[in-house]
C-alpha cells in the first residue's frame, strides 16, 4: 500500500529534488522579470501629469452620497464682500483698527508659511476663469489666499476672496508653529492671518470666513454665495475632504472649477484622494491633476 504523503514530507521532497530545484528558480527568475515589467508600468501612470488608474467602489448606503446641491439664487458679484461684512462683521472691515492693543504685541510682523501654496495651478486656473469670487476652504496663515490676491491685482481682476478657517490649526500644529502666541488657550491664528494680509496690503481683496467648514459652507449656500473658483484645502482625512468637497461644488458656479492640494500623499489613498476619486465618480466629472493639485470642472 502507498504512503499517503503528510503534506509537509511533499515540501520536504520538493525542496531537496535538485532538478526542481533549479526548475523553481526559473520560475522565480521568470516571475520576478514579470513582476518588474508591470510595476515599471504602473508608475510611469503615477506621474503626476496623469491621473493614475482609479478603482472607486460606491459606498452601499446612498444617503452617505447624499449632500444639499441647490442653494439660493446668486448674491451679484459685487455684493459678495458687503454681504460677507453686513452678515458676520455688522457692516464694519475686521481689518479696521486692528490689531487691537492686547494682540499687537504677541503678532509677528509676518508669518506667511503654506504648501504648495504658489504651485502653478493657481495662476493658470486664474487666468482660465478670471474668478470675481475665490472660496479658498482652509486658509492657516494666508499663503495661498495672498498668493491669488498677487495674482488677481497682477491681472488686472477686481476678485474678492473669502477665506474659510475655524483658525485652530490641527490637533498638534502648536509643536511646529510655537512662535504663534496664545491667550489662555486661545492661538492668535485668525490674528496672525489678517496680520499677514495686512503686511502685505490685500485687505480689500481678502476676507476671513471664520467658522467650521461645515457651516460657512451651508451658510454660504443658504445666502447664495457662488464661487467662481473654489480651493479646497482644509480636514485631508476622508470624511472631511468628502463633505467640503460636496458642499463647495453646491456652490461652485457653472463654468466654475473646484481645485486641492494633497492628492498625492503618505494618506494615499485613504484621505484626499480616495474622496476626490469617489465625489469625480458619482458625478460623472473628470479630474485633472496639476503636480500635487487635483482640479475638477463644473458639469
Ligand atoms: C493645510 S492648512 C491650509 C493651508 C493654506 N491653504 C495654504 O496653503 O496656505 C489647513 C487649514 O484648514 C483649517 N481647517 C481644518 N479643518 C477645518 C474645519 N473643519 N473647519 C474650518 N477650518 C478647518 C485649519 O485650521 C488650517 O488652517
Amino acid at each position: 500500500m502507498k504512503e499517503a504523503h503528510h503534506p509537509r514530507k511533499i515540501l520536504i521532497m520538493f525542496t531537496t529534488n535538485k532538478s526542481t530545484k533549479a526548475s523553481l528558480y526559473l520560475l522565480l527568475l521568470l516571475l520576478s522579470y514579470i513582476l518588474g515589467f508591470y510595476t515599471g508600468k504602473h508608475l510611469n501612470k503615477q506621474n503626476p501629469t496623469q491621473l493614475p488608474e482609479i478603482h472607486v467602489e460606491l459606498p452601499p448606503y446612498p444617503d452617505l452620497l447624499r449632500f444639499r446641491t441647490l442653494c439660493s439664487d446668486p448674491v451679484p458679484s459685487k455684493l459678495v464682500r458687503k454681504t460677507i461684512l453686513d452678515r458676520i462683521f455688522n457692516g464694519n472691515s475686521p481689518f479696521q483698527s486692528f490689531p487691537p492693543a492686547h494682540a499687537s504685541p504677541l503678532l509677528r510682523r509676518k508669518r506667511i508659511k503654506g504648501w504648495g501654496s504658489t504651485g502653478p495651478v493657481f495662476e493658470t486656473l486664474i487666468r482660465k476663469v478670471q474668478p470675481k469670487t475665490i472660496i479658498e476652504i482652509g486658509s492657516f496663515l494666508g499663503a495661498s489666499a495672498i498668493h491669488m490676491a498677487e495674482l488677481t491685482r497682477k491681472l488686472n481682476l477686481r476678485t474678492q476672496i473669502l477665506c474659510i478657517d475655524d483658525f485652530r490649526g490641527w490637533p498638534g500644529f502648536r509643536d511646529r508653529f510655537r512662535d504663534i502666541s496664545s491667550v489662555n488657550g486661545d492661538v492668535l491664528l485668525m490674528y496672525q492671518f489678517m496680520q499677514n494680509v495686512g503686511y502685505v496690503n490685500r485687505t480689500e481683496e481678502i476676507l476671513p470666513v471664520p467658522f467650521s467648514t461645515n457651516s460657512a459652507l451651508s451658510w454660504l449656500c443658504e445666502l447664495g454665495v457662488y464661487g467662481y473658483l473654489i480651493e479646497v484645502d482644509a480636514g485631508h482625512d476622508f470624511h472631511s475632504a468628502w463633505a467640503d468637497i460636496n458642499m463647495a461644488y453646491a456652490i461652485l458656479r457653472p463654468g466654475g472649477v473646484m481645485f486641492g492640494h494633497d492628492y498625492f500623499t503618505g494618506a494615499d489613498d485613504r484621505g484626499v484622494r480616495r474622496a476626490v476619486n469617489l465625489f469625480a465618480r458619482v458625478k460623472g466629472l473628470r479630474v485633472e491633476l496639476d503636480g500635487q493639485h487635483w482640479v475638477i470642472g463644473s458639469s
